[in-house]
Parts: structure tokens; sequence; C-alpha cells
């Protein structure tokens, strides 16, 4: 026996099982237009995926603290980033030459369908994304987005101010969904191989496929979403935190937190009035906290005192907390807090609520409250006070300055970019006015998924799925050099 037979070679026959693998994976022969980038770009998207899933289970792992403050996790951080905007430019890229070539037409539609899909998970699944980093754009991308789901009615499952919701979506359930469809998508394109041109004037020869190039074409975009990351990394703004606010400014908490109790805040009259906004701000923002605070304290029960009181005494209550908390400092108001010779229980409470929002147990106690829906009160509660808004503005991303394209850099010149593949529903938002339309929300949502469902259903509507051929824009994809031989 010679040595070679006897000593199994390490990894050998795995390594052959993997060739095996990706013999039956990759396309062999194509069409000599086929080994051009325009047909290489399902596997740069491909290559985006697989480096979005490295990352972020590298950060889930290591947790929010990691990705926002230490150097090696800003890094990683950055390269998720990057490779979001690269996944997106690519995969509009890879479209517009599924489009133009008609590489939808049948058999292949279902391919269409299934990347269609995929591209609007990709789309919702950037905004949970943004949701997840834990600064300011995330506090405000969710309340916005939260908006835009209560409009479209699926409010009630899609929640954006859930943080564990959100990080059990964007980490787990639409990643999974997207491998599904993927592998849905390239087993039917491989089975059926490249579209061959619409016009039987083109001449085409099969050619060996160059994996080499299509490899390296992926080594340069992994090489160059590197560099940028690390010269460009991605952006962070504090969070708004209650009692950071309460601290510097307490009698606009005080006055916030009597709307939430009188249910004249944005909140209780939430015009998209589904859940998870149905909840009574009375008892979640001023009733449950101070009952909580009370008892650990003892004393005289203030919300008791106002529920045994008659109901117009109640209401005189009401009115007199309502003058007190509209002074511009409730704390140095000349205002009696006594009512008929008892302390006010209106003022007595969320007198109580303050020092506790000031140290943090307050928004403890909010988050405590349900804690399956999460950060929803705090954040609703610091949007009640047009914070988010407020902060944006300064920041020059608000919703109304186009926000959504530059995010925190505040301008569309600095890098890393924002979401301008969100430009869409800005235009749709400032042709039909929709942000000064209180039902702006539900407008904006029914469009685009009208608009996403055409875009779906594409291959099968007849007539529009015939104008890229009448457009007759694709020969410049086909043209190659053997042609010409
Ligand atoms: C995760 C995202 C996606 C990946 C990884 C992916 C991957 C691929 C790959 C590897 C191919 C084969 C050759 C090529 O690259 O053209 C392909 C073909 C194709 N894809 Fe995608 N794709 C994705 C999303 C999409 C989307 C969003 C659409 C359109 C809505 C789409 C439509 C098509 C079509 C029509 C073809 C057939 C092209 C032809 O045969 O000429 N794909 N895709």
């Amino acid at each position: 026996m010679d040595s070679e037979s006897e000593t199994p070679k390490p990894f050998g026959p795995r390594a052959n099982a993997f060739k095996t693998l990706l013999g039956k994976i990759y396309f062999h022969r194509l069409p000599s237009y086929g080994n051009k980038i325009f047909y290489g770009l399902g596997f740069l998207a491909l290559t985006c995926l697989v480096l979005l899933a490295a990352t972020g289970i590298t950060m889930a792992f290591m947790g929010q603290s990691w990705w926002l403050a230490n150097p090696l996790g800003i890094f990683v951080r950055s390269i998720h980033l990057w490779t979001v905007q690269a996944f997106i430019a690519i995969l509009i890229l890879h479209i517009l030459v599924g489009l133009t070539t008609s590489g939808f037409r049948k058999p292949r539609r279902m391919v269409w369908v299934f990347g269609a899909i995929i591209f609007g998970l990709v789309l919702i699944q950037t905004e949970f994304g943004y949701g997840l980093r834990g600064d300011f754009s995330s506090q405000f991308r969710a309340v916005s987005g939260a908006d835009f789901w209560n409009g479209s009615h699926l409010g009630y499952w899609l929640n954006p101010l859930n943080y564990n919701q959100t990080f059990a979506l964007h980490v787990a359930i639409i990643p999974l969904l997207i491998l599904l469809l993927f592998i849905a998508h390239y087993i039917l394109e491989h089975s059926y191989g490249i579209a061959r041109p619409y016009r039987p004037d083109i001449k085409y020869k099969m050619v060996p496929a160059d994996h080499a190039v299509m490899y390296r074409r992926g080594v340069a975009l992994v090489a160059a979403i590197l560099v940028l990351a690390f010269f460009f990394p991605s952006p962070y703004v504090r969070a708004i935190r209650i009692a950071d606010v309460t601290q510097q400014n307490p009698s606009m908490v005080a006055a916030n937190l009597f709307q939430e109790f009188n249910r004249t805040s944005e909140t209780a009259t939430y015009l998209d009035s589904i859940d998870p906004y149905t909840f009574d701000t009375r008892y979640v923002y001023v009733v449950i906290p101070y009952q909580k605070l009370a008892s650990s304290v003892g004393g005289e029960n203030a919300w008791q005192a106002f529920e045994r009181a008659p109901t117009n005494t109640q209401h005189q209550y009401t009115q007199q907390a309502q003058q007190y908390f509209a002074q511009p400092s409730a704390k140095s108001v000349a205002l009696p807090n006594i009512t008929n010779g008892v302390a006010n229980p209106v003022i007595t409470m969320i007198n109580t609520l303050i020092p506790a929002a000031k140290n943090g147990l307050y928004a403890a106690i909010l988050n405590q409250e349900q804690p399956s829906i999460n950060d929803t009160y705090t954040l609703r509660f610091l949007n009640d006070m047009n914070l988010f808004e407020r902060k944006a503005e300064t920041l020059n991303m608000d919703t109304a300055q186009w926000g959504m394209t530059k995010d925190e850099t505040g301008s569309i010149w600095k890098l890393p970019p924002g979401s301008w593949w969100l430009l869409p529903l800005g235009i749709v938002n400032s042709s039909f006015n929709l942000l000064s339309n209180p039902y702006g929300d539900r407008d904006a949502a029914w469009g685009l998924g009208a608009l996403m469902l055409l875009f779906i259903t594409f291959p099968y509507i007849p007539f529009l799925n015939r104008l890229p051929e009448k457009l007759n824009l694709a020969p410049f994809i086909w043209k190659t050099k053997e042609k010409k031989e």
C-alpha cells in the first residue's frame, strides 16, 4: 500500500463534497453575454447578503453597547451599514437588468415574483435595522415608522416602538424569509438558465462561465465596503431619555404628564386609533406609576383621594391642575394647589412623579408596565412633547426636510449616505401634501402598498409586461465581442 492511500487527507473528503456542491450550484455554460457584469449582479447581491449575515450575527451576539461604543463594534456596525447601501444599489441595478432584458418573461415569471418580494422585505428590513441601532435616529424612525404601519392597518402586528419585536423581526424572521425566497429564486433561475434575447436576430454563443472573474468582482466589492466603513463610520447621535429631559425641563414634563392625565395628549387623541395606542394614557402615565411610587413611600394616596371625590370636585381639581401646569415654571408658580382645604391630588401625583422621572425610575416603571410592548410607552411619552420632531429639525433630518435621504449627517453630500431609497416616499409625501394631511400616513402606506403589488405582479400584467421589449433598451447588454466573430 502506498502512503498516500493510507493517510487520509485532512478535510479532503469535505473539500471534495464542497466542490461537488458548488458544481451543482454553479452555472457552467452561459450565453456569451452572461459573463458580463450585468449578469454578475445577482452574485454580488448574494455576497452582500453573506456579509450582512456575518456582521449582523456578530453584533447580535456582542450586544448594543459593543456595537455603539467599542471601536471594533463601531467598525462592524459600519460594515453592516455600508453593505446595506451596496446591497440596495446592486439590487436596483439587478432589477433594471431583469426589466430591460425582459428576464421576467415566461417561464421565469416566478423568478421575478420571488425577487420582488425579497426587495420589498429588504426595504422593510432596513427600517427595522435603523430602529435597532439604539440612538436618536432609531427613536425618530421608530416613531415615524409606527405612524406608517398604523396608517396601513398593520400596526397591531408591526410596532417599531417595541424593541424586542424589532429585534426578532430584524435578526431572525425577515432574514429567514429572505433566505428562503432567495433559495427559491435561485433554484428556479438555475433550472431555466439565463434568459435568451427576446429578439431572434441577436446572435450569441454558449461559453464556459467565468467563475474567477465573478469571485474577483466579489472581493473588490468587499474591499470597497471595508475601506468606506473604515473612513466613514456609521453615525451615532445620543438617544433622548426621559431622565435627561426632566432634569433639563421639569415643568415641560409636568405639563405633559397633566395632558396624559387629562387625556388630551397626542397619544390620547391619536387618529389611527388602533393597537398598540388604544391604552388609557391617564392610567399608563400617571395613575399606575404614581400608585407604585406611593405604595413604596406609604402615606395618603392622592389617586384614591381623587377617585373618592364627587365628580364636580374632580373637575375642579383637574381645572386647577391645568392652570398650575400651564405656568412657565410649575415649580415656582404662585397658584395654590389646595382646593377646599385639601391638597390637589392631581398636582400631588404629578409632583411625585417628577423626581422619579429625573432619576430614571419613572421610565423603568413605564417599561415594566407591559413588558411585551417594551419601549412603546416611553417613546410615545417623549413623542407627546414633540421632542423627536424638534431634534430632527435641528439635525436637518425631519421628514419635511427630506431627512430620510440624509439621516444624521443632515446633508445629502456627506457620507455615509442616508436611506436614499426612500426618496419615492418623500416625493409621494410632498406631491400629495401628505405631511399636513391628518390621514397622510394612511394614504402614503396605501399608495406604496399598491405600487409594491404592481411591482411584484409585473410579469403577469398584460401590455405593461411588454413595455420593456417595445423600448428595446437591452441590446447593449447582450452585445459581446464574440458576436462580431
Ligand atoms: C437577495 C436578493 C437577490 C439575489 C441574491 C439574487 C440573485 C440572483 C442570481 C444569482 C441570478 C442569476 C444571474 C444573475 O445574476 O442575473 C438572478 C437572476 C434573476 N433575478 Fe435575482 N436576486 C435577488 C433579488 C432579485 C430581485 C429583487 C429581482 C426583481 C424584482 C430579481 C429578479 C431576477 C430575474 C428576473 C432574474 C433572471 C435574469 C435572467 O435570467 O436574465 N432578483 N438573481
